[in-house]
Formats: structure tokens, sequence, C-alpha cells
């Protein structure tokens, strides 16, 4: 497996968008020092690039199994919360015409919380830096398209499939994404994402297949990919 190309900003962002990066170390600083320093500072400086490149390629290859069945002879796909965007290379490069559109935040919190966050505030993207990862690892311009959440101007047009992955109700209410999706879901479109309360979403769509369990992991979430909206 050949590991993703990473320079120091993106191997930061990396592990901001997945703590299990952290070593030992970084995590003790973070306890010791507070939020801040660590979101700005030892996730900057205290890492080695080449170590975050190779666990972050693994665990997006990880990802990347628990979904291809979705991906197989599709064209059109959405990311919400992609965050740099590992998994989502992995789809481009395993299908030659495929496209991926990625809605995200352009935002970094200065304090980065992780878990539930009810009004939707924390953020650990930048677009730009998205956009140079895929540029890095040798994704053509035409192959995708970023929109800025707080733009607001999302896509409207047909997505085979839709992938939030430990970003749509997990981290964030399901109803800030609710209307969009039912406008732009078809019958044939599937909805993947993480959530701890599968159950509630059997109400809300005509199939829920539960993809992945993560039971002794950070996670602690079912992965579910739904089909057309009731
Ligand atoms: C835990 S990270 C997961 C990133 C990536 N999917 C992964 O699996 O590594 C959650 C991501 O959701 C993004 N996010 C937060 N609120 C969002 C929103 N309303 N729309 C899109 N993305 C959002 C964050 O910026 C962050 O990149």
């Amino acid at each position: 497996m050949k590991s993703f190309i990473l320079d120091r900003n993106l191997a930061q962002l990396a592990l901001l968008q997945r703590i299990e990066l952290a070593d030992d170390k970084l995590k003790k600083l973070r306890k010791l020092l507070g939020r801040y320093m660590f979101s700005k500072i030892f996730s900057k400086y205290l890492i080695d690039i080449k170590k975050i490149s190779e666990n972050y390629s693994i665990i997006m290859n990880k990802e990347f199994n628990t979904i291809k069945k979705f991906t197989i002879g599709k064209k059109k796909f959405l990311s919400i919360g992609a965050g740099i965007g590992g998994l989502e290379l992995l789809i481009l490069n395993s299908t030659s015409d495929a496209h991926m559109s990625f809605i995200e935040k352009n935002y970094i919190s200065n304090k980065i919380r992780y878990g539930w966050d009810n009004l939707n505030k924390e953020g650990y993207n930048d677009l730009t830096q998205l956009d140079n990862f895929l540029k890095k690892n040798k994704i053509s311009e035409e192959r995708y398209q970023i929109f800025d959440f707080d733009k607001k101007n999302f896509p409207i047009n047909y997505f085979d499939t839709i992938l939030s992955i430990y970003s749509l109700d997990y981290h964030y209410d399901f109803q800030i994404y609710a209307k969009y999706l039912k406008k732009i879901m078809k019958k044939e479109s599937t909805l993947i994402f993480d959530t701890i309360r599968p159950n509630y979403f059997q109400n809300i769509f005509e199939n829920v297949e539960i993809i992945k369990e993560d039971i002794n992991t950070v996670h602690q979430s079912k992965r579910i990919a739904c089909t057309t909206f009731k």
C-alpha cells in the first residue's frame, strides 16, 4: 500500500480530524497544557509527518473497505465533512471517471473539542488544504469541486453515493442537512454516515443497513447505509 503524500500542514489537519493518530506523548501534552496549545502548536510541530502519513493511509484504506461495495460502478459522489479527503482520494483512484463534490467547513477551531456539538460550531478543516491534498496526490481539478458549508451554495445535482464519515449525526445533528438531502437524494442514491442512533433512521428512510460497528474504539458508533426518504 502506497502512503498519501502529506506536508506538515496536511499532517496536522489529519491529526486534528483523526485524534487516534496522536501518539501517547501528544495525548499527555494535550491533557497537561490544554486544547489551545495542542490545536495550534503541538499538533503542528511535535509530529512525525511520515508516520502520520502512513497511519492515516492505513486508516483510510480500512474505511474504504467498509464502503467499497457502494462505490463499484458509481460515478457521482458527494462527501460531507471529508476532512483532508483520504477516503475520497481512494474512491477517485479506484474509478477513473468518478467525480467527487465536497461540502466542508473552512474553519479550524482554536481549541478543538471532540464529540457531540449541538450548535455545530466546531470545524477542523481548511479548504485550501483539501484542494492541496488532492493536487499533491495527483487528482486533476476537473474531478472534484469543493463547497464551503458556510456559503450555503450546495450542489443540487444527482449523486449515486453520499458519504459523511464521522461527521453528519456523529458530531452534529442530521437535521442540519435533512432538507437538503431530501431534495437531492433520488431512489438510486445511497447515504452513508456514522451515528449512535441507527434505529432513529428507520423512521426516516425506507432502508437502513448497518455496514460497520465500532465497539471498542474511540468512535463507539454504527455506520449506516440509507436509501429512499419516507
Ligand atoms: C472527525 S472529522 C472527520 C473527517 C473525515 N471524514 C475522516 O473520516 O477523517 C469531522 C469533519 O466534519 C467537518 N464538519 C463539521 N461541521 C460540518 C458541516 N456542517 N458540514 C460539513 N462538514 C462539517 C469538520 O470540519 C471535520 O473535517
